[in-house]
């Protein structure tokens, strides 16, 4: 039921401090120690020499960041892949690897397919799922909940953000974040909530840049890049605004000849490393004319950045950094007057290959 909401998106949008704080409830106990993942699934991991995540759309774009905890808390190197290029061209692996297959439906063919194939070549595998008792949870040998709650909007948002975190979790009972996770959890809620907040901002956002428009960019470094994949899906699934999300630096190898005189630039800056960088870039594209949105991460925030992200660990930051992109996806498409639950063409779970 959307109780008062006019789409379940923008109510699923609105959900994700509530599901940050569920998430946190159940893999951490109140001491801060971390419970809920049986010691047969760390230990398993542990004995793997590399990880493969496998998925498809939104989730293999949420295991582009879950990839980054395992390399730099667990320590073990990752591989993210999209299931329906694993399934008929399976790269060559390492000696023990092990799989983790993402998916908010568990149903999701191209990502059962894969699971059949390694299966069959005998290597272990942990489902991460919204929905459990699902075709991957059950035929996986491990299964973790990503506790979204039931999503009903066809474009993925709390499912993301569920998946991005609960990988955090995963991580760090692997190995070692450096940091507090709890406590930075609790504030990512927290911050979460308080980009909700400000709805305003991005349906003013949508409607000045995307207005007329029919084609966007959303340009990022780092973990930015790849949340600005799942921003730019964001916008045109539902929009049908073309939108290309890529890292920032390729601009100069070919994308840049496309900026003309409006052409609408996102600019994600949370990641301190390459601030610098981008900022070139969003300077390089609005030379050309391009009307250039930044949302920046508030020690990176300048004059006339379209809106400040509150700050949490940086590496949590794709978390925040991908709400604005929901939010102005959501506005643009009620702009065009489009079903933003229902975009033509699209099913919530894509059962065939
Ligand atoms: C986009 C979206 C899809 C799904 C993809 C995988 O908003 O929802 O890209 O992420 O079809 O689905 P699951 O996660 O159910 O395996």
């Amino acid at each position: 039921d959307k109780g008062a909401y006019p789409y379940y998106m923008l109510k699923e949008i609105d959900e994700q401090a509530v599901v940050a704080r569920k998430i946190a409830g159940h893999y951490f106990d109140e001491d801060g120690n971390l419970q809920g993942i049986p010691c047969a699934v760390t230990d398993t991991i542990q004995e793997a020499d590399r990880l493969y995540i496998v998925a498809a759309g939104t989730s293999y774009h949420a295991g582009l960041i879950g990839k980054r905890y395992f390399e730099q808390w667990a320590k073990i190197p990752t591989e993210v892949h999209i299931a329906s290029e694993f399934a008929y061209d399976q790269p060559m692996l390492s000696e023990k690897p092990f799989f983790i297959f993402l998916s908010q439906s568990g149903e999701t063919a191209d990502s059962r397919e894969v699971l059949d194939n390694v299966k069959k070549q005998g290597y272990p595998a942990l489902t991460l799922a919204n929905v459990m008792n699902s075709t991957l949870t059950r035929e996986a040998d491990f299964a973790l909940p990503v506790l979204a709650g039931p999503e009903i909007a066809v474009a993925s948002t709390k499912a993301y953000t569920a998946q991005v975190l609960v990988q955090a979790i995963l991580a760090a009972a692997l190995g070692n974040p450096g940091f507090d996770l709890k406590a930075e959890l609790a504030k990512v809620a927290v911050e979460i909530q308080a980009i909700t907040d400000e709805k305003e901002s991005f349906k003013k956002i949508a409607e000045s840049a995307l207005k007329d428009q029919q084609s966007a960019f959303y340009i990022g470094r780092g973990l930015d890049a790849a949340v600005a994949l799942e921003a730019a899906l964001k916008l045109k699934e539902i929009s049908y605004v073309q939108t290309e999300g890529f890292a920032a630096g390729e601009l100069k190898h070919g994308t840049i000849s496309l900026i003309e005189e409006g052409t609408p630039v996102f600019a994600l800056l949370t990641q301190k490393k390459t601030a610098g960088l981008l900022r070139g870039e969003v300077a390089q594209v609005a030379a050309r004319g391009a009307n250039t949105v930044v949302f920046a991460s508030e020690s990176l925030a300048q004059d006339g950045d379209a809106f400040v992200l509150p700050e949490v660990n940086e590496l949590l930051m794709p978390i925040l950094a991908v709400i604005p992109a929901q939010l102005v996806a959501y506005y643009a498409t009620l702009d065009r007057g489009l079903d933003v639950d229902r975009p033509r063409n699209l099913a919530k779970s894509v059962t065939v290959q």
